[in-house]
């Protein structure tokens, strides 16, 4: 687990809220591919600073559970929640144990599985949690935009990258995984999901005011891919 969601877990919790690529292209993107919310019972999975959670609550959802491997994340989402939503520490490379099997109507998971090393679990364990007919939405870095780091030269690899991001304002080393499209559509067909859209999302225009530079390239460039699969039986 990187510094950066354990020591600065407050400090990206924070930047979260306003940058370019989480508030102006990640979650309006997110967002985007979920239904109305009201009534329904998510996991927020992954769910960081909750700031997911922060927002699925102003939409009448019945129950949220946020799961994340980072305590400090855990702590930051009870305290500033409480006991409006049922938050606890579960790395999702260990499935998740204590969730009911058909219990979920959406299970939402931003920025979160390119941290995982074997995703072919990890939908298994959505399928079995969703009710039938409920969806997961998940975004990701784009296969395109991390091919750009790759060390071997064969998009096909798998490969653990090593990155230094200065997301909070200083350099923290950042490990995750490089992985082909094919990858990861073969690890949701393979749980039984269907995939039923597929997005690169769009940057927000009030991104230009703050950096016209990293506007014109996120106009230009996938940096991030989304997609939702549901259950279908
Ligand atoms: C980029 S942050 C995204 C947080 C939140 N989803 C958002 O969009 O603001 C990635 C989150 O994934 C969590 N994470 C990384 N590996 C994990 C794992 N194996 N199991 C559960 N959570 C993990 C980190 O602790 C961190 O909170």
């Amino acid at each position: 687990m990187s510094d950066m969601y354990t020591k600065h877990a407050s400090k990206y919790g924070e930047v979260v809220k306003e940058n370019i690529y989480n508030a102006l292209l990640e979650r309006p993107s997110t967002m985007a591919m979920l239904d109305n919310l009201s009534g329904k019972r998510v996991i927020d999975m992954g769910c960081g600073s909750g700031i997911y959670t922060e927002w699925f609550l102003t939409q009448g959802v019945e129950s949220v559970t946020c799961i994340d491997a980072s305590t400090d994340m855990v702590e930051l989402v009870k305290a500033k929640m409480g006991d409006q939503v049922n938050a606890y520490v579960q790395d999702l490379s260990l499935g998740l144990p204590n969730e009911a099997d058909n219990s979920a109507d959406v299970i939402v998971c931003p920025l979160v599985l390119h941290y995982i090393e074997d995703l072919k679990p990890v939908f298994q364990e959505v399928y079995r949690v969703l009710k039938p007919e409920g969806y997961m939405v998940f975004s990701t870095h784009h296969p395109f935009a991390d091919f750009e780091c790759s060390v071997t030269k064969n998009y096909f690899d798998r490969e653990l990258i090593e990155e230094e991001w200065n997301t909070v304002g200083e350099p923290v080393t950042v490990r995750f995984f490089r992985r082909s499209l094919t990858e990861i559509t073969e690890a949701i067909s393979a749980s039984g999901l269907a995939i039923s859209k597929i997005s690169e999302g769009e940057v927000d225009e009030r991104a230009k005011a703050i950096s016209e530079d990293i506007y014109h390239h996120l106009k230009a460039n996938p940096n991030f891919i989304f997609i939702r699969c549901d259950k279908l039986r």
